[in-house]
């Protein structure tokens, strides 16, 4: 068996590593001081190399909790009647959008949950508001988080001034896709991800660690696919228990193998935008800022009004850090710019 050594250094030169190297490195035990762990250390070095120090960041404007689907693991799935749901009106959602873009921002991220209640229409009025004073010409990055939607609206979407769209497969396991979110069907999803590319978003996509019956060989073929469809983002988070979800009593990812895959993802993925996301943080106090000098370049500092944010809860929220001001402390404590 190659050591890691052998395997890291194969990565790095070339940008590819086999499925057994994968596996094999998700399986190699952290040291007690896991930042001197190899894989580590070269995936920070490979991340300063090829995006540099800068952290780029992404406003996060969470603008409905409503959603159509019922994944097994997520909060606002339409089964669960715990949460109190809430829609921004589309005037809403533009005066925040350009008030945000107005604060310094240049990319924000409207997310919400698949909600039939704004149609391609009415998304199309959105953004083309908002384009007409922060056109796509100068350096505003406008990206959607909304799920699956027909070829016709991502072709529309594209056209009407969305520059970035993501879109997590979750799991390359067909069979426990399909399991974990019912009524949802894997080709379409893959369909989904082939017509974002075809309109030439930049395309984001990414996993969940821990999910019940997911294997390390299944996270392998995850990591491979982040690769085979030359992902621009990948957003990669541990599966976090929702006591309000049928996976009530299935344990939280482990922080540490997300860490893995996010290394391995940056050694495979040398240019691509990885996020420190909020889950990372939900599992370890520091999980952000270690995420960052693990692979990761961008942070999501979450600018929506609190009186929604409390409610846009896809897994409970403990102690979220994940406003502008902890962001900034954190990365000046790190020596590292957002921008
Ligand atoms: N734990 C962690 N992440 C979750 N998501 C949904 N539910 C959970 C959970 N319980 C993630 C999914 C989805 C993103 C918007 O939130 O990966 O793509
Ligand atoms: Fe809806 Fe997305 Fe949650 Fe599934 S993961 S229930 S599609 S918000």
């Amino acid at each position: 068996m190659d050591t890691i050594y052998d395997i890291i250094k194969i990565a790095t030169n070339n940008h590819k590593i086999s499925k057994q190297n994968i596996i094999n490195m998700l399986s190699f035990p952290i040291p007690t001081d896991p930042l001197t762990f190899p894989l580590f250390v070269t995936a920070d070095k490979t991340r300063e190399k090829h995006v540099g120090n800068k952290v780029h960041l992404r406003a996060l404007i969470e603008f409905t909790n409503h959603c159509k689907q019922n994944c097994l693991y997520c909060g606002l799935r339409r089964d669960n009647k715990n949460i109190i749901r809430y829609r921004m009106t589309p005037e809403e959602i533009i005066d925040h959008a350009l008030n945000t873009f107005k604060g310094g921002f240049e990319t924000i991220v409207l997310q919400g949950g698949e909600d039939p209640f704004y149609n391609t229409e009415t998304l199309c009025k959105i953004i083309q508001s908002i384009r007409t004073i922060f056109p796509s010409e100068i350096n505003h990055a406008i990206t959607l988080s909304i799920g699956e939607l027909s070829t016709v609206a991502y072709k529309k979407l594209r056209e009407a001034g969305v520059n970035r769209f993501l879109l997590r497969i979750e799991t390359t396991n067909r069979l426990l896709y399909e399991k974990l979110s019912p009524c949802m069907d894997f080709d379409n999803r893959i369909r989904c991800l082939k017509d974002l590319k075809t309109y030439k978003y930049e395309v984001g996509t990414g996993n969940l660690i821990g999910l019940p019956e997911q294997t390390i060989e299944s996270i392998a073929e995850d990591i491979l696919f982040f690769n085979e469809i030359n992902s621009d983002m990948v957003g990669i988070g541990p599966f976090i228990t929702n006591p309000d979800t049928p996976l009530k009593d299935h344990p939280s990812g482990d922080f540490w193998l997300v860490m893995k895959v996010l290394a391995i993802t940056r050694l495979l993925l040398p240019n691509a935008n990885i996020p420190a996301t909020t889950s990372m943080e939900t599992k370890h106090k520091n999980g952000r800022m270690i995420a960052l000098q693990c692979g990761a370049n961008v942070a999501m500092p979450n600018v929506t009004n609190p009186i929604y944010k409390e409610n846009y809860k896809l897994y409970p929220k403990e102690h979220e850090a994940n406003s502008f001001e902890c962001i900034k402390t954190m990365l000046e404590k790190m020596g590292r710019v957002g921008m």
